[in-house]
């Protein structure tokens, strides 16, 4: 069944799923736009959109069945609610809420309405992301122990690069939301089990009140390490995944995919004691690189993947014929991990919990 959308927040990520869909996205359509900001209202008009400028009127008179929420963070609670009340189902960007107290009303409104509401994590889809669920599920690295995922920028300009609303802590600015929302959901759909340690530490690098760099360890119930990062001003790259499995190791460097490798250990070697190697340092026993008699160097396997699917799913899902790929209980536990990080970097300690 083909489907209409309308957009909450016409700025470049409206704009951009606004071309997504209707290039890419079969059986459906934008048709309106709310946007405060006469200007971007301009820019929705010329592209064929009917702009409106009060929300009310938008959600009254708009033709469409789902909208998409894409304003700035602490709007999306307010309009996603309103849209839904209106009997909208309801697509909202990342990060989904401000927090869980925020996302658990969302729910509860889509429960009253009897609407369908998800988050929009297209980053589930991406390439690097898929590659490393693949090798995982193969068993080529076998059990993973330590997961490194990354997402790190050279950002030079002077004051950092978050700017606008995502400077500002009232707006949802900051790298946590911004970039952490998508990367602690992959980990945690990757991982599949509980959280039961959560340690952040935000920091402002150059930016003077969000904050533009942050790492996390998360450890799960199974004693599996998952350390996230993002920075906006880390001037030397590196890997965007690097994880270690009890027989094997795999890397991908960047987010194109393409640079990366699977290491997979064919047999333990059985001639272990004692191997040194001389550096200029002086001897060193044991912990040198695994020589080719024992790994097999495989290249990344091949994977299909396209955002555009989120899109498909929850249009299927309306006519009832696929559940959510993107579940609000799940975005509860992103959340619900977000709190922890705030509150551990705020007290220096870590979380202790079951997420
Ligand atoms: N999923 C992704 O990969 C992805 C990528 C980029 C941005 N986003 C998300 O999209 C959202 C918007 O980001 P952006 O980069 O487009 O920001 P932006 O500043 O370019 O656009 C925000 C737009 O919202 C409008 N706006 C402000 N207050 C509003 C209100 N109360 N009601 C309606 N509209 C309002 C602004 O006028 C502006 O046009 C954010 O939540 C961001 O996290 C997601």
């Amino acid at each position: 069944m083909a489907h209409r959308m309308g957009i909450i927040g016409y700025g470049r990520w409206g704009e951009n799923w606004h071309h997504t869909c209707t290039e890419r996205v079969e059986g459906l359509s934008c048709t309106a736009v709310y946007d405060p900001d006469p200007d971007r209202r301009r820019v929705a008009a010329e592209k064929g959109l009917l702009p409106y400028d009060t929300v009310e009127e938008f959600l009254r008179e708009g033709d469409f069945d789902i909208v998409t929420v894409a304003t700035p963070n602490n709007y999306h609670k307010d309009m996603s609610i309103a849209a839904m009340a209106n009997g909208r189902h309801v697509v909202c960007e990342k990060p989904v809420a401000m927090n869980t107290a925020e996302l658990t009303d969302m729910m509860a409104a889509a429960e009253k309405y009897h609407v369908l509401f998800s988050a929009h994590q297209n980053r589930r889809w991406d390439k690097d992301y898929q590659i490393i669920r693949k090798v995982l599920e193969d068993g080529l690295i076998g059990q993973p122990y330590v997961i490194e995922s990354r997402m790190n920028g050279a950002g030079l300009q002077s004051g950092g690069i978050l700017r606008e609303w995502r400077s500002y802590t009232f707006a949802g600015g900051g790298l946590l939301y911004d970039w952490g929302s998508h990367l602690i959901d992959q980990i945690l759909f990757l991982v599949n089990k509980k959280v039961v340690n959560v340690y952040a530490c935000l920091r402002q690098i150059k930016c003077p009140e969000a904050d533009d760099y942050f790492k996390i360890i998360l450890k799960f119930e199974n004693g599996l390490l998952a350390q996230i990062e993002s920075g906006s001003y880390c001037v030397q790259p590196m890997f965007r995944w690097y994880v270690h499995g009890d027989a094997g190791s795999v890397y991908i460097e960047n987010l194109d995919s393409r640079a990366g490798k699977v290491l997979h250990t064919k047999r333990e070697k059985t001639d272990y004691f004692p191997l040194t190697i001389r550096t200029a340092e002086g001897p060193v026993q044991k912990m040198h690189p695994a020589g080719s008699d024992v790994l097999e160097e495989m290249p990344l396997p091949e994977i299909q993947s396209d955002w555009t699917s989120f899109y498909m799913n929850f249009m299927a899902a309306i006519d009832g014929k696929e559940a959510l790929i993107v579940h609000p209980e799940q975005s509860l536990r992103v959340m619900k991990v977000i709190d922890a990080c705030f509150l551990s970097s705020a007290s220096g300690r870590v979380v202790e919990g079951e997420i």
